[in-house]
């Protein structure tokens, strides 16, 4: 049995378009597979605590060897809370709007909170960092409203997608199937680009069901 955490970056609810997409994803593979066991993160609704001074102290001690104590303790313990319910699974789904060229805040958020030594990657002076999130597998749903990939730079920079995958690269997440509806406003064809994005999402989500029973 699957376990896959949906991680929803959109405050948009209904109206989300990244989240509608990401509906007909897991429509369709919990219809082919009805054991996945799905573990919802609406990260504008299950706000994570602030990540800011003793957890940024705490990471640093253990960078250098030591053991965080006190306060920095404490936001430790809460850092390996939320790594620890990140980690549960095995299979991940990101809706990931564009927002001003990059991706929104509360996903930075909890990729600021939870990439830490000794849980999402390892550091060796001589050959780097290793992501230790090995042998999972995610699905992003990208969206813009105006940004599209070749566009001229006045529509838009690419710092959304090109990020997260690293993000998820560097994590050792792999491999990575994104399905992306952008533009999905200045554009005339909004209604056929959805519609492609949609039956993406749902091919996608037979295939992690399928995939899934056969390495089970
Ligand atoms: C705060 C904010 C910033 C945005 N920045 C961009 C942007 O830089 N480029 C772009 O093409 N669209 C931008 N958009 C539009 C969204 O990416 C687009 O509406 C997308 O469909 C949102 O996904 P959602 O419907 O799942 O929330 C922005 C929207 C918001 C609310």
């Amino acid at each position: 049995m699957s376990k896959l955490l949906y991680v929803i970056s959109s405050p948009r609810g209904e109206q989300s378009e990244s989240r509608a997409i990401a509906d007909e994803f897991l429509d369709a593979y919990r219809q082919s597979d009805p054991s996945v066991e799905v573990d919802v993160l609406e990260l504008w609704t299950d706000t994570l605590p602030v990540y800011g001074g003793d957890g940024v102290a705490a990471k640093m001690s253990v960078f250098a060897g030591r053991e965080p104590s006190g306060d920095q303790a404490s936001a430790w313990a809460e850092v390996q809370r939320i790594f620890s319910r990140f980690d549960a699974a095995d299979e991940y789904l990101f809706t990931v709007p564009m927002w001003n060229h990059g991706i929104p805040w509360v996903l930075k958020h909890l990729i600021d909170t939870i990439s830490q030594p000794g849980m999402v990657f390892g550091f060796d002076p001589a050959t780097g960092y290793e992501g230790l999130l090995a042998g999972k597998r995610a699905v992003v749903v990208y969206t813009s409203a105006v940004y599209y990939e070749g566009a001229p730079r006045e529509f838009g920079t690419d710092f959304h997608r090109a990020y997260f995958n690293d993000w998820l690269r560097w994590a050792g997440i792999h491999p990575v199937s994104e399905v992306r509806f952008q533009p999905n406003l200045v554009t005339s064809d909004a209604d056929a680009g959805r519609a492609v994005a949609k039956a993406s999402a749902r091919a996608l989500g037979n295939r992690f069901a399928l995939s899934g029973r056969r390495a089970a």
